[in-house]
């Protein structure tokens, strides 16, 4: 794991909360280290559905893998400017936004640079808060930022709990569920203390559940037990449909509206801005 480094504000004092001025989009990062959990079919769909509840909602492509760029049917090679341009080039984050099937919804691509990205930005000036300042440029234009992260907690990822309000974690109802878990929050406290004291955990979701399997019964009830109500209540089973969608450039929710998939996606989303309206109410309470 990348070590965050001390910056020059982090000398014996505490960054300190601040609010966030409203009208100003919310930063989510959909995270977690391991691979093949339901990341970026939780940043896509989920935008989706943020997108039918008429929000303005921008997705950030920061995996090299590039498959939430490819999931919504932007080719490889014509993709005006990606994000590696934005993050290492100092292209203006707003000429690299691109438009998506989804009216209300656009998204920054990825390219396969940016797996040299990691790399690169380990040299370069302010390398943890890049993503941070270019999304300040943007953030009166969207209600909903949403960045899916590579499976790594290297210098992308920590680059988007920077940038972020909260993180969003997909969990994958599986045996191993748990496994990792503990990592990736030690990993979100240490940037909330040393870099973002704003950093909240929005909710992890539980993904591919499988209904006809009593293992996912089971392990749905240790993450429960063992996490709480941080764990949202929808559960996004498994559904051929939201595998199939990304080879149609298409989110579940446009390719197929009534599958169960999508109907949790829905589901997710309110849950979501639930979360978020208690979050206001308990900031207006506080001020
Ligand atoms: N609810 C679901 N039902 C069926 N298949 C799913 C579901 N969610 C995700 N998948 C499939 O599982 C695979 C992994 O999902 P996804 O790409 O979203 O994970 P990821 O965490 O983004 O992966 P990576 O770590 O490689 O970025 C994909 O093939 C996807 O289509
Ligand atoms: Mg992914």
């Amino acid at each position: 794991m990348f070590q965050p480094v001390k910056g020059p504000a982090q000398h014996n004092q505490k960054p300190e909360q601040t609010l966030k001025p409203q009208g100003q989009a919310r930063v989510l990062a959909i995270a977690n280290q391991k691979g093949g959990v339901g990341k970026t079919t939780t940043a896509v769909n989920l935008a989706t559905a943020l997108a039918a509840c008429r929000k303005r909602v921008l997705i950030i492509d920061l995996d090299p893998q590039g498959n939430a760029s490819t999931g919504l049917g932007l080719v490889a090679g014509q993709r005006a400017r990606s994000i590696y341009q934005v993050l290492i080039e100092g292209a203006a984050l707003s000429e690299a936004i691109t438009a998506t099937p989804v009216p209300m919804m656009k998204i920054v691509p990825s390219g396969v640079d940016l797996s040299a990205a990691e790399i690169e930005l380990i040299s370069l000036s302010g390398r943890e808060q890049r993503l941070k300042q270019s999304l300040a440029t943007v953030l009166a234009d969207f209600d909903y930022i949403l960045i899916d992260c590579p499976p790594a907690l290297g210098l992308l990822t920590l680059n988007a709990l920077v940038a972020s309000d909260a993180v969003v974690v997909p969990l994958q109802t599986e045996f191993y569920a748990l496994e990792g878990l503990s990592h990736l929050l030690r990993t979100i406290e240490r940037v909330k203390r040393a870099m973002n004291p704003n950093l909240e955990i929005q909710g992890i979701v539980l993904t591919m559940f499988d209904r006809r399997n009593n293992l996912s019964e089971l392990v749905a009830a240790d993450v429960r037990a063992h996490m709480g109500d941080v764990v949202y209540k929808t559960v996004i089973p498994r559904n051929v449909r939201v595998s199939e969608a990304p080879s149609h450039g298409k989110p579940v929710l446009l390719y197929d509206m009534r599958c169960a998939g999508s109907q949790a996606y829905i589901h997710l989303a309110s849950e979501v801005l639930q979360r978020e309206r208690g979050r206001i109410r308990s900031q207006n309470l506080a001020t």
